[in-house]
């Protein structure tokens, strides 16, 4: 056989494999879908609103940024039990992702913002988190040339309030999507992107019923859910849940079912933040939500199926901010 045949052979072999590959097509009826890339419909708006979530300068000590707490070089969150805010104050409740925070049926544990523009206004004026106030974030940013002309660019007429400042935001946040990742591979059909002990992992995930409140594109984020459903779950964190939004007694320790894109790098976990790793999240989930005791090996398939959700991360780069003048409002870091 000459080497030109052996090759023809091996080109052809590899066509019909991608045919057999692709003839199962895309997987539609699974309870999980696969993450869109991002459509950009405003670049100008995107790219301030790069800038604002980079800039500590919303903060009133000039040193917190909302990168400080959802660390887009961590998986948009701050990998702390609870995040650390102004004066180093201790914070009440883990930071949740911000990546595919988009998809989510409301922001916060608890839901009390409705989308990502009503809740990009809550921290910078939060006296635990940024403590500055919508007035002194907006006088920072009138007092800044470059921010001026990007504003007037990216809204079509001069001026800078808080509903600008938060809607550049919350274009910046819709874009931090992540696709791509080798369970959407799989969902699209591609046979070779699990390995059986992942897939093993999937279908104990969906048998056992944790689909039942982790489900669509974000593995979460669509309702709210008591935490231990069958066991109660211990913590000495205070926070209530869905209750401090409804009031409604039966809504207490009801919160946000999290996305479960990315979890691998969004440790530690729980609205407490006291599972540090994902095998010791997934018994208690198994056990407080489920009533079921896994095994070790079972556990660690969950784990390897749950690694499979990491997608690509989004490619942000960091912005360059444009420089204070003299007229600028200087930090605040000790009062
Ligand atoms: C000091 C830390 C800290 C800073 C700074 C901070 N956040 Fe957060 N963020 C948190 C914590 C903690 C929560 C959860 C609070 C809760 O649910 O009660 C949160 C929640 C969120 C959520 C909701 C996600 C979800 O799944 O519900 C979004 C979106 C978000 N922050 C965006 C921002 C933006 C935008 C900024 C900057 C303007 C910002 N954060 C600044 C700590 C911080
Ligand atoms: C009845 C609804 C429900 C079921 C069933 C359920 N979960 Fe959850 N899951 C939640 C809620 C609510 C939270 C957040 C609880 C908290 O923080 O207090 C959560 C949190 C998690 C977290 C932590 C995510 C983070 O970012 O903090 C993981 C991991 C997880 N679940 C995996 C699973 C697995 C694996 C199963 C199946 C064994 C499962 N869940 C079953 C509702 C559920």
């Amino acid at each position: 056989m000459t080497s030109k045949t052996l090759i023809a052979i091996v080109a052809t072999t590899a066509a019909l494999t991608g045919i057999v590959e692709s003839s199962a097509g895309p997987r539609n009826d699974e309870p999980i879908q696969p993450i869109q890339a991002a459509v950009v419909k405003d670049p100008a708006r995107v790219e301030l609103g790069r800038k604002l979530f980079f800039d500590p300068r919303l903060s009133r000590s000039g040193f917190i940024s909302c990168n400080s707490c959802h660390n887009l070089s961590l998986g948009g969150s701050d990998n702390l039990r609870t995040s650390v805010g102004h004066h180093w104050q201790k914070g009440p409740i883990n930071s949740p992702t911000v990546l595919n925070s988009s998809m989510n049926v409301a922001q916060f544990w608890d839901g009390r913002a409705r989308d990502l523009k009503d809740q990009a206004g809550g921290p910078i004026s939060n006296p635990g988190e940024m403590a500055s106030s919508h007035q002194l974030a907006v006088d920072v940013l009138k007092s800044i040339p470059g921010y001026v002309t990007e504003f007037t660019a990216a809204f079509g007429t001069p001026g800078i309030d808080i509903d600008r400042v938060t809607t550049a935001i919350a274009a910046f946040e819709e874009t931090l999507v992540t696709p791509a990742s080798r369970f959407d591979r799989w969902l699209g059909g591609d046979d070779a992107a699990l390995t059986s002990q992942e897939l093993r992992g999937y279908e104990l995930f969906k048998n056992s019923g944790c689909v039942a409140c982790h489900h669509g594109a974000a593995v979460g984020g669509t309702t709210f859910q008591k935490m231990g459903l069958v066991e109660a779950y211990r913590t000495d964190n205070a926070a209530i849940g869905r209750a401090a939004v409804t009031g409604d007694d039966a809504d207490r320790f009801s919160f946000k079912v999290p996305t479960l894109r990315n979890v691998e790098l969004t440790y530690p976990y729980f609205h407490d933040g006291a599972a540090e790793t994902l095998e010791s999240a997934v018994e208690i989930m198994g056990r407080v939500q489920l009533g079921r005791q896994y095994s070790d090996q079972e556990v660690a398939d969950i784990v390897a199926f749950l690694k499979t959700l990491t997608g690509k991360q989004p490619d942000v780069g960091l912005p360059i901010l444009p420089p204070s003048s003299n007229e600028t409002p200087r930090p605040l870091p000790f009062d």
